[in-house]
């Protein structure tokens, strides 16, 4: 059967680190309150001048290189992101152009907020198994520090900027074994931006605004039962998965997912601490970490989680 199969990844995080300690001294909070609640110990917060295609630009590098690429022989371009460069065009072409490729493949950017990099995938291996593309490149790239009240200590303490790449080939055996994708749009109000831009203004707040407990259960819940539909589909008991890497948002979310799975914390990907809730990058750049450092090992089963405002939520199943 045809299929896909990931053959490079890559990440990227701006240079400048803003720890907890640092944040405290700006709104009233304290490092032990966000370690605490969500795990985190620090954010990446992109340069002035850099705007999220950077971000991406460096990602794709090396997960192009990783897989033994060109960026020419790249077809197909997805970037999931909530925070793109501009209006239009999309970050994906700003991106393409970056990387140097000329009348290339389609490039397109995809809306899901958190659950971008695992709506993207789920997108790419689509086209890649069909072979309405070869060669694809799957990025999550956020700005998030732009669209944050930093006066708001509900949160600002919770978000970070970074970037994450796959590349996907074809591939004669799975690869990505199943996907799974969800929404419901009736939940929209409880993390949004709601900010748009009419008559040259913007009209309503261009701040990120979310319910934090509303969100924290509505993720338990989904990102649980969207995993169980990707095992049921593959027909794989939860304990012959080796690796789970949900969306980065937060530690407590992701340990309650594991114990609904009765999967042990060991099984956890967490990055979290290192960079914070990068909305759509997480999962790449979680990922990539994991593939780097020797944990994911050929022949392993690894789940990917997303859940994210919309809301929406979805899972990748992939076997190394
Ligand atoms: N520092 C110190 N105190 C803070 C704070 C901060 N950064 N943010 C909120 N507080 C205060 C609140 O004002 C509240 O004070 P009060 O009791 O005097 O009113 C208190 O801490 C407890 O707030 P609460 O909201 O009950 O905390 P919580 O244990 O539910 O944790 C979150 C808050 C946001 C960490 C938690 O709800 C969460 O993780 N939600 C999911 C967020 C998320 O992952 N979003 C993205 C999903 S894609």
């Amino acid at each position: 059967m045809p299929a896909s199969r990931i053959a490079g990844t890559g990440r990227y995080l701006p240079a400048e680190v803003l720890t907890n300690e640092a944040l405290a001294r700006r709104v009233d909070t304290s490092d032990e309150w966000i370690r605490t609640r969500t795990g985190i110990l620090q954010r990446h917060i992109a340069a002035a001048d850099e705007a999220t295609s950077d971000l991406a630009l460096h990602a794709s590098r090396e997960a192009i290189a990783a897989a033994g690429m060109q960026p020419s022989d790249i077809d197909l371009i997805v970037l999931a992101t909530a925070t793109p460069d501009m209006i239009f065009p999309s970050t994906a072409c700003i991106l393409q152009d970056k990387l140097g490729i000329r009348n290339g493949g389609a490039a397109l950017d995809v809306g899901a907020v958190c659950s971008g990099f695992v709506y993207a995938l789920a997108i790419a291996d689509k086209m890649v198994a069909s072979g309405a593309a070869r060669n694809a490149l799957v990025v999550g790239a956020e700005i998030y520090s732009r669209i944050l009240d930093w006066n708001d200590r509900g949160t600002c303490v919770l978000f970070g900027d970074g970037a994450g790449a796959v590349v996907l080939l074809p591939s004669d055996a799975p690869g990505i074994v199943t996907s799974h994708l969800h929404a419901d749009g009736s939940h929209r109000g409880i993390l949004c931006v709601p900010g748009h831009v009419h008559n040259g203004q913007v009209t309503g707040t261009p701040y990120l605004h979310m319910d934090g407990s509303a969100v924290f259960k509505f993720a338990v819940k989904v990102l649980a039962d969207v995993a169980h539909e990707a095992l049921a589909a593959a027909d794989l008991p939860a304990e012959r998965i080796d690796w789970v890497i949900p969306h980065q948002a937060n530690i407590r979310i992701m340990d309650a997912t594991m114990k609904k799975l009765y999967l042990p914390h060991e099984r956890l990907v967490v990055t979290v601490d290192l960079h914070g809730n990068t909305s759509a990058a997480s999962i790449p750049m979680a990922l990539d970490v994991a593939v780097r450092d020797g944990r994911i090992r050929k022949g392993q089963h690894v789940m990917m989680l997303g859940v994210g405002g919309g809301f929406t939520w979805g899972s990748v199943l992939v076997k190394w």
